[in-house]
Formats: structure tokens, C-alpha cells, sequence
């Protein structure tokens, strides 16, 4: 039965009349047209589908949209700012991490967690950060080249903020 939820994404707004047990990545997929996002598994294990919510990583097609309500939900489409790529995405690009690109998404969304809560993470925490994001093209060294470089990239870009 359908209720009604109130959802905010990338900063917006929206008020859905939906079954609360939705997946959350059916929800910005279908309805709200967030395709970065991907399905992959659809049972919480590879990651393609990775969201951030209040800044930690979650799996959106194993998340009930009615979890997320009240929570600040952001997909792949509102990380950079201001015209800019976040340093994430902008590594992943330097370094042409993909392959097929499929599981990117949750590269750099779970990466982005990371630094969320810790700016200068070891390679090994970069490691263990994707360990459960599956990509099944085999470029895992590409990716974890992109992590690192995302790290240096974030730090170069909070010092130019701060005006260190
Ligand atoms: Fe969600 Fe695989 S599609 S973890």
C-alpha cells in the first residue's frame, strides 16, 4: 500500500506517494531519473547501486526508500559543486579507471565515504574501503591507482579552501 514519503536528494525535495519498502534505487532510477546509481546484484553485494546517506555509503536496492526518509540521500549526480567535479570523480577520470564502468558508481561513492571521514586514508584503507565493490572487468589495479590519486586530489583541494 502506498503512503506518503518525503525524500531529499542531492539537496531537493520530493514528496512520493509509494510502498515504503520500495528499494530506494527503484525510487531514483524510475521515479526521480538518477541513473547513476546502477543495479547490479540487487542483493546488497556488489555495490553498483551505492548511494551516500548522511555521508556514509549504503546499498540503495537493498534499502527500503522509507529508511532514507528524513536522511540527506546523495547519488552520483550531486557530488560535484559548483560546476566542478568532485576530486573523486575527477581522479577517476585522470586515471581512466574504467573499463565497461559499470561499477563505477560505487568506486567513487564509496571512496567519497571515505573521505568523508577520513581525509588522508593509507592505500590499505583505501583497499578495504572497496573491498566488497565487485568489478567484473578485472581493473581493480586502475581503481585503487584512482582511489590514491582522489586522495591526493581532495587534499590539494581542502588546503585551496581553507587557503592553506
Ligand atoms: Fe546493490 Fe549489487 S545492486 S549491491
Amino acid at each position: 500500500m502506498s503512503q506518503a514519503i518525503s525524500l531529499t536528494v542531492n539537496g531537493c525535495s520530493y514528496n512520493l506517494d509509494i510502498p515504503p519498502d520500495t528499494p530506494l534505487l527503484n525510487v531514483l532510477r524510475n521515479d526521480l531519473q538518477l541513473n547513476g546509481p546502477k543495479y547490479g546484484c540487487g542483493l546488497g553485494e556488489c555495490g553498483a547501486c551505492s548511494v551516500l546517506i548522511d555521508g556514509m555509503a549504503a546499498r540503495a536496492c537493498v534499502l527500503p526508500v522509507s529508511a532514507a526518509a528524513q536522511h540527506e540521500v546523495l547519488t552520483l549526480e550531486g557530488l560535484g559543486k559548483n560546476g566542478r567535479l568532485d576530486p573523486v570523480q575527477q581522479a577517476f577520470i585522470e586515471c581512466q579507471a574504467a573499463q565497461c564502468g559499470y561499477c563505477l558508481n560505487g568506486m567513487v561513492i564509496n571512496v567519497r565515504a571515505l573521505l568523508n571521514h577520513r581525509s588522508q586514508p593509507s592505500p590499505a584503507q583505501l583497499r578495504a574501503a572497496l573491498e566488497y565493490n565487485l568489478c567484473r572487468c578485472g581493473t581493480h589495479m586502475e581503481i585503487l591507482e584512482a582511489a590514491n590519486h582522489a586522495v591526493a586530489i581532495n587534499a590539494a583541494e581542502s588546503s585551496e579552501v581553507s587557503g592553506e
